[in-house]
């Protein structure tokens, strides 16, 4: 992820870095809530995409100031402000990917679901605009709870006759960030060759690391798999505690949207090697959503990976059966909310 923009060097006084750029491939990218803890570093990391053409940033307030600062970066996209409820759509036409990181955090003491009754409304609203402005765009949504957000998300696209399952995210990335982080510092591998599945969904025993297939492949002990899942499933609420109040985490947050980001540009550019875990809808299970690993293509979700959920240690078949319940839950209560809406 990002490595082009990282990797680029000052350009030779041959070449014409405005000629140079103009070779890149050009996509336009949205983020709902762009003022925030993750929508500034996560706006800067996705400033920094060679195939990024327009960054419009849209917030209730303060997005001003942080497109002003941004637009002085001299990487190829264009930084547009949109304020407010009146300028929502237009930050929208013609977008490719729309992330939404609006809506507020926990604090210690609260679960994700706690969040509900603010962010759902927010998700709501926001999905509308998308359906009335960019239907074909894909849509990433951080906002929690992830669980429940999403199928809130596919309810307003379906009341709106525009809903593409291929296209709707729910972005756990962070997830499988943080368990590469951990399983390679525990095993003592080279972070970048670690890559761990994590399934199922956002909040608590709904994150269910997949340590039996770890890449490259791993041994751990009874005692290894244990602690790593609950750290895995613990980790928000350890940067929510060590916060104090502040928040939660916002930094590897952004740094996990914006591979999903970049991910889905590659994907819409013709990679035909990208895979993401994701809390799409699915039929992995007998859940409509589920967090798997899916293959992206410009269409959004080419094919699910049925073989992922293959072939379980005994304690994730385990865990994968006592995870359902809470996740089925959190679907029903996003689903029946935005049922309810006139
Ligand atoms: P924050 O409070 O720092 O920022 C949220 C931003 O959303 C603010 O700038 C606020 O003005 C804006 N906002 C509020 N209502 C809005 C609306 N109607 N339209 C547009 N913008 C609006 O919070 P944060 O730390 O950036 O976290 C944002 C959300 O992301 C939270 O719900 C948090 O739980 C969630 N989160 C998810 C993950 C994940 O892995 N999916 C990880 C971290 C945080
Ligand atoms: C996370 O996993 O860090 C986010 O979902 C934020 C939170 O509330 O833990």
């Amino acid at each position: 992820a990002l490595r082009g923009s990282f990797a680029r060097k000052a350009q030779k006084p041959s070449q014409s870095s405005h000629h140079g750029l103009q070779l890149q491939a050009s996509y336009k990218v949205a983020i709902l809530g762009a003022a925030g803890g993750i929508g500034q570093p996560l706006a800067l990391l996705i400033k920094m995409s060679p195939l990024v053409s327009a960054l419009n940033l849209y917030d209730i307030a303060n997005v001003k100031g942080v497109a002003a600062d941004l637009s002085h970066c001299n990487t190829p996209s264009q930084v547009l402000d949109f304020t407010g409820a009146s300028e929502l759509g237009n930050c929208l036409k013609g977008v490719n990917v729309v992330v939404i990181p609006a809506g507020v955090p926990r604090k210690p003491g609260m679960t994700r679901d706690d969040l509900f009754n603010i962010n759902a409304n927010i998700v709501k609203t926001l999905v509308e605009a998308v359906a009335d402005n960019c239907p074909d765009a894909f849509i990433h949504v951080i906002s929690n709870p992830v669980n429940s957000t999403v199928p809130i998300a596919a309810e307003v696209l379906k009341q709106k006759g525009v809903y593409d399952p291929k296209k709707l995210f729910g972005v756990t990335t962070l997830d499988v960030v943080r368990a590469n982080t951990f399983v390679a510092e525990k095993k003592n591998l080279k972070l970048i060759n670690v890559d761990v599945p994590v399934i199922g969904g956002h909040a608590g025993i709904t994150i269910l690391p997949l340590l039996s297939k770890t890449k490259p492949s791993v041994s751990f002990s009874d005692e290894e798999v244990e602690q790593l899942t609950i750290r895995i499933q613990n980790a928000g609420t350890e940067v929510v505690e060590a916060k104090a109040g502040a928040g939660s985490a916002t930094l590897s947050m952004a740094y996990a949207a914006a591979r999903f980001v970049e991910s889905s540009l590659r994907a819409l550019d013709g990679d035909g090697d990208v895979y993401e875990c994701s809390f799409v809808q699915s039929d992995l299970t007998d859940l409509p959503f589920f967090a798997s690993r899916v293959k992206l293509g410009r269409k959004g979700i080419e094919a699910m990976i049925p073989s992922d959920l293959q072939g379980l240690s005994e304690y994730e078949e385990k865990a994968l059966e006592a995870l359902k319940p809470e996740l089925k839950a959190s679907i029903e209560k996003g689903i029946a909310f935005a049922q309810k809406q006139p």
